[in-house]
């Protein structure tokens, strides 16, 4: 399944003293089997677009195609619940949403509240916590008894326990240190690689090279460029003036063109540079 945003605007509190007009006629596309990433400086209206992916809003004007569920701004709740389960949505900083006695149970609360019982819940709670990394041996204790790493990964158990058929993520690895970045990072792209559909909110453009086959850049609430990460990063002035940069191998390549060095085009990763040094 995918997901449309045709001509979408959204305002919050919208007629009030404080209304603020959040997105502008945005169309996009997640396509199925995508690894799609959205980005943009703060306040371009990232989250928001996350929360109109799952139907956690309607849009203010325009419409949002969820596989086959048209959300419109008259679209009410029930014909949004169905789609919301598909569309798993991990929040920023999601440890802050863990509640449950247990981390088990935590993970197993999401299925058993859409009618699984306590038994499937807990097998597949055990499945995705294993998936994630989570050892056994905490299953029992308190979520709250865990660091902060360790319970961003329950609360990221608890949206796949759901069995989404897209993971939208919201700066996953804000706040980590660079190994337990690099470990969910690779967590992703194993669920991608088995087919997921992954949405991602980041500010590393490193990660979006490294990880998005294609990517929407924000500004003020519109779409200003999008495209492959290879080609968008190419416009490395645009992408300065706008806050963003570009992946770190980039900025070094582009230095070297200016001082003489010849690239076909820049690249974006480390062994795409490699490559270009040793055969180009
Ligand atoms: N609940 C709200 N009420 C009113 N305005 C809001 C609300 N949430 C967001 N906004 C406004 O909507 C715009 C887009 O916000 P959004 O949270 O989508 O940005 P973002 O790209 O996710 O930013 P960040 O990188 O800081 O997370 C901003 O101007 C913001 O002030
Ligand atoms: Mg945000």
């Amino acid at each position: 399944m995918g997901i449309t945003l045709q001509q979408v605007s959204y305002t919050y509190q919208a007629n009030t003293p404080f209304e603020g007009r959040a997105l502008f006629g945005v169309d996009l596309e997640i396509v199925e089997g995508s690894y799609t990433a959205l980005i943009g400086h703060t306040g371009s209206g990232k989250s928001t677009i996350l929360q109109l992916l799952n139907g956690l809003n309607v849009p203010t004007a325009g419409t949002v195609l969820i596989d086959e569920t048209v959300i419109t701004p008259t679209s009410v709740n029930k014909d949004i619940k169905q789609v919301r389960k598909k569309v798993g949505l991990v929040f920023q900083f999601p440890e802050s949403q863990v509640f449950d006695e247990t981390v088990l149970q935590d993970v197993a609360f999401g299925p058993q509240n859409f009618g699984v019982s306590k038994e499937d819940a807990e097998a597949v709670a055990r499945e995705k916590l294993s998936l994630v990394g989570i050892d056994e041996d905490l299953f029992d204790r308190s979520p709250f008894e865990l660091s902060g790493g360790q319970m961003r990964r329950v609360a990221i158990a608890g949206i796949l326990a759901m069995e989404p058929h897209i993971l939208v993520l919201d700066e996953p690895t804000a706040g980590l240190d660079p190994a337990g970045r690099k470990e969910l990072m690779a967590i992703f792209k194993g669920l991608h690689e088995a087919g997921m559909t992954i949405v991602l909110v980041t500010h590393l453009m490193d990660d979006v090279a490294d990880f998005a086959d294609f990517v929407y850049v924000l500004e003020k609430g519109k779409v200003v460029r999008s495209g492959k990460p290879s080609v968008v990063f190419q416009e490395v002035d645009f992408m300065e003036s706008i806050q963003l940069g570009v992946p770190k191998i980039t900025k070094f390549a582009a230095n070297l063109e200016r001082r003489g060095f010849v690239f076909e085009k820049l690249p974006i990763t480390i062994e795409e540079f490699t490559e270009v040094i040793t055969h180009g």
